[in-house]
């Protein structure tokens, strides 16, 4: 049986962004509507919420879960770098809180049949929107070993880069690679045996790495930070919840860098040992707060 997907970091969320009746609030991955459930409630009885995914899977699912809510919840399946224009069409000119609970959800991640995960045989796409041009097997099938070398070692920080790049491109000239057991077994054995982590599965980074280079995660997530501020009334909230250092790092970043936000959280927000232990998913989850200033400060 899937396991649902349990919200991360749910109370410390709902928390950071300030919810109150009548309030705004976007969620920008709504995916199976945990935490959008949960903000709904919290902005009873008249508070509005508007939820993109770009899985129609997710949008799927979330209209169930969130159907009780009526009018109040809108779902919009677009790229969450997709919100200031849908709020510029919609004639609303800033909300009082933004959520970002970025990468995917357990759903995709085991029942998809998308090849997230090299613990199950699928094919190797990886798109969480499927209309987007590339799979993960377009990519490891043309780019040149150097580009893949650069896609690990900057998206998956996998320092054997080149010799799983290496091997993956003697491979295809054997055979075209398509499915996820394939680019596993291709890691494993590119990697000598003294280096495998023992942590994690050898082809965890390179998996990871694919997987934001498909999506493009870390250019959405710059492009949506960007412009944040913009978006927020002032004394509205962003909270971002990120699940490795590269996108951390960003979220960091952009809280310091921008002269209209200040930064409530010095160091992130991490889960109780106790959320931990019962959702294992949230073991990498680090949440960030910032808060819009008032008028005149780089508006
Ligand atoms: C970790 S899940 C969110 C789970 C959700 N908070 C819940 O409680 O069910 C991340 C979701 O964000 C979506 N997603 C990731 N990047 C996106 C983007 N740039 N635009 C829209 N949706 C995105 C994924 O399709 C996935 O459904």
């Amino acid at each position: 049986m899937v396991q649902e997907h349990e919200p991360v970091l749910l109370a410390e969320a709902v928390g950071g962004l300030a919810v109150r009746s009548g309030g705004v609030y976007v969620d920008g991955n709504v995916g199976l509507g945990g935490h959008a459930a949960a903000v709904l409630a919290a902005s009873a009885p008249d508070g509005r919420l508007i939820g993109f995914d770009w899985d129609a899977a997710a949008i799927e699912r979330a209209a169930e879960r969130l159907a009780s809510f009526g009018d109040r919840a809108e779902l919009v399946r677009d790229n969450f770098t997709a919100l200031g224009s849908y709020l510029e069409e919609r004639g609303l000119a800033a909300v009082d809180g933004i959520l970002l609970d970025l990468g995917i959800s357990s759903f995709q991640l085991d029942a998809s049949g998308r090849g997230f995960s090299f613990l199950r045989d699928e094919p190797l796409d990886m798109r969480m929107d499927q209309r987007r041009p590339a799979t993960a097997a377009d990519l490891v099938n043309t780019l040149s070993a150097r580009e893949l070398a650069d896609i690990l070692y900057y998206y998956g920080e996998e320092r054997q880069a080149r010799r799983i790049a290496a091997r993956i491109v003697a491979h295809r000239q054997q055979a075209r690679i398509t499915t996820t057991a394939a680019l596993a077994e291709i890691v494993a054995q590119a990697v000598p045996r003294r280096f495998h982590p023992r942590r994690i599965h050898v082809a965890t980074r390179t998996f990871q790495a694919l997987r934001i280079a498909v999506n493009g995660e870390l250019d959405n997530l710059r492009a949506l930070l960007r412009d944040a501020w913009r978006y927020l009334k002032p004394g509205g909230r962003i909270c971002v919840i990120s699940f490795h250092s590269l996108e951390d790092r960003l979220v960091k970043a952009a809280f310091a860098g921008a002269p209209a936000l200040k930064a409530l959280t010095k160091r992130p927000i991490t889960p109780t040992a106790a959320e931990k232990r019962r959702n294992p998913r949230s073991r990498s989850a680090r949440l960030r707060i910032a808060v819009r200033r008032e008028v005149g400060h780089g508006a």
